[in-house]
């Protein structure tokens, strides 16, 4: 499976991030490499140089410069990134992912030094097979795309959108150990409407606006060919488009390729993960469930939907369960007499009068959980937690628009409005709060639960498709992982410090399942577990 090119030697190979050892290369290495000379004398351990960059970034106290100093390595040294952030997940997936990443694509273009990945921009349709021939891997299955239209809840960023896919597909490796070089992040530049940037002389884009309708549903369809072309095992991951084109291209290509969008379909499980989880804390059934959601976008229709399936799994036909599911958005309930109702909205609009209170619409919903997925801060106020709370023993609450600072809700405002009685869930982290004296450890509903252990199961699987059924399979993964001292907490995930055993479990439930449906095709291993522990990246000097 290792295609890592032709070996480079000399000065080349240092700067070959798959490849370069750093101040690791051995004397004898050097010497046979032609690169004597090109080092200081001394030969580092992996361990030192761990310990180096460690040091690095203890010296600094803003994390957007962390984000750099761990960039510029993972350009420079592929091997040594991935043992840096490996050996302390927790600390470093917020330094290499979500929050940081936001700021840093907001950036780009001023901290603009070396990049990963591709550039396809739309002025290059016809020739994007050509293009994408430049790069050097060619066993390519994982690609994690965007056109920077919605990046997290920051909206239109354009090229700068980048950092996403580099940074996803970094956590595909450091959490579910997918080889590295398996993987390529891709942005399609089909312009912006970010005024300021195209204003902007340091903007990397294309200066023009957005190409809209057919042009891009032909510039899309072209890349998916190439890709096709190119990689035939590959897998394809959607990643923070606008909803406008996020559900229709998840729905033009998910019974055609292996394809998944992270944003609907991952989310939707995580989501699914923390209300498994919070179900053991209440001790009632998913069926039971009434969800209101804040935000009817490509997030909050994706939820409502796996939910929807996971309840029929319980037992109620698709339409009664899409019955419990209502959405919320800027212009209030999604109810039948509204005219703005987009054709990916329909299945959760049901009669109701209209309604422009999210409280008005909690009285007369009596949800049991709400999902904030709004992308707007501070919607969850006093009023709506203390009205949940008052009609709900364990009001479900999870503010899951990132990042920070476009959560609905803070942790702190959950527990202390709900007087300790919400079980909370986020999609950026809080600290743990104390109320009444008892300690609440808010669970971070991170994507990251379920998309690496995704990557590492269609890996190992060769899956022909990615199905809802599978993200359901991985929520139900993630929650059984939960103990119950944890959940004492106020713990619905596993801990992320646990996160790689975490991934590795889920990986394995999500595998036997993809051998079981027969969506594959690699052979059945006897041992599917031990397979998947086989096909993992060590961050090693080979
Ligand atoms: P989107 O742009 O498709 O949808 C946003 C929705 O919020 C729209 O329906 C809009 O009408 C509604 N909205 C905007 N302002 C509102 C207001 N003042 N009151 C009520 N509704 C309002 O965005 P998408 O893709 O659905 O993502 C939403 C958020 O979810 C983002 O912040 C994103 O970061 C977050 N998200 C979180 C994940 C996680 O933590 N696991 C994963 C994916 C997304």
């Amino acid at each position: 499976m290792n295609n890592v090119m032709n070996s480079p030697k000399g000065y080349d190979l240092l700067h070959n991030p798959l490849l370069n050892h750093g101040s690791a290369f051995t004397l004898a290495e050097r010497a046979s490499n032609g690169i004597e000379g090109l080092l200081p004398p001394a030969v580092d351990t992996l361990e030192l140089q761990i310990a180096r960059i460690h040091l690095q970034l203890d010296f600094l106290d803003n994390d957007l410069q962390k984000y750099l100093i761990l960039s510029d390595l993972q350009t420079r040294n592929e091997t040594l990134f991935y043992a840096v952030v490996m050996s302390d997940p927790a600390t470093f997936m917020p330094l290499v992912y979500t929050p940081t990443v936001g700021e840093a694509c907001q950036k780009f273009d001023h901290w603009f030094r070396t990049t990963r990945g591709l550039y396809l921009p739309i002025t290059a349709k016809g020739r994007l097979k050509e293009i994408m021939s430049n790069w050097p891997q060619q066993d390519i299955r994982f690609i994690v795309v965007t056109d920077g239209e919605r990046i997290l809840g920051l909206g239109d960023l354009g090229v700068n959108g980048m950092g996403i896919p580099v940074g996803k597909l970094s956590l595909y490796t450091a959490i579910a150990v997918v080889p590295p070089h398996l993987t390529l992040p891709v942005t399609l530049d089909v312009g912006t409407n970010n005024d300021q940037y195209l204003e902007d002389p340091l903007y990397l884009g294309l200066r023009q606006h957005r190409v809209r309708g057919i042009k891009y549903d032909e510039f899309i369809e072209e890349f998916v060919q190439a890709v096709q072309s190119l990689y035939p095992k590959c897998c394809l991951q959607w990643e923070d488009f606008a909803n406008i084109n996020a559900v229709p291209i998840l729905e033009r290509y998910r019974d055609k390729i292996c394809t998944y969008n992270d944003d609907i379909q991952g989310t939707a499980a995580v989501a699914i993960a923390g209300i498994y989880g919070s179900l053991r804390i209440s001790g009632q059934k998913l069926i039971e469930q009434r969800f209101l959601f804040m935000g009817a976008g490509s997030a909050g229709t994706g939820i409502a939907e796996l939910i929807s399936e996971a309840m029929v799994l319980e037992g109620l036909t698709i339409q009664e369960a899409r019955e419990r599911c209502w959405l919320f958005d800027i212009n209030g309930l999604l109810e039948t007499s509204r005219t703005d109702i987009a054709e990916f909205q329909k299945a959760f609009t049901h009669a109701h009068p209209p309604c422009k209170s999210f409280v008005e619409a909690i009285i007369s919903i009596k949800p049991t959980a709400i999902i904030g997925v709004s992308t707007v801060p501070k919607l969850f106020n006093q009023q709506v937690i203390a009205t949940m709370s008052k009609i709900n023993a364990r009001p479900i609450i999870f503010p899951y628009s990132n990042p920070t600072s476009r959560s609905e809700c803070t942790a702190e405002e959950a527990y202390r409005w709900s007087n300790g009685l919400a079980i909370f869930a986020s999609g950026s982290p809080f600290d743990p709060v104390k109320i009444n004296g008892h300690q609440f450890i808010p669970g971070q509903g991170n994507n990251v639960y379920i998309f690496p252990a995704m990557g590492m199961a269609v890996l190992v699987t060769e899956a022909i498709r990615v199905t809802q059924a599978m993200f359901i399979v991985a929520a139900q993964a993630v929650a059984e992982q939960v103990t119950p001292q944890q959940l004492d907490s106020g713990l619905i995930y596993p801990p992320q410090s646990q996160i790689l055993k975490a991934s590795l479990l889920t990986a394995t439930k999500i595998a036997t399942y993809i051998f079981d449906q027969g969506l594959t095709r690699a052979q059945r291993p006897d041992n599917i577990e031990q397979h998947i522990r086989a096909m993992t990246y060590q961050p090693k000097y080979a």
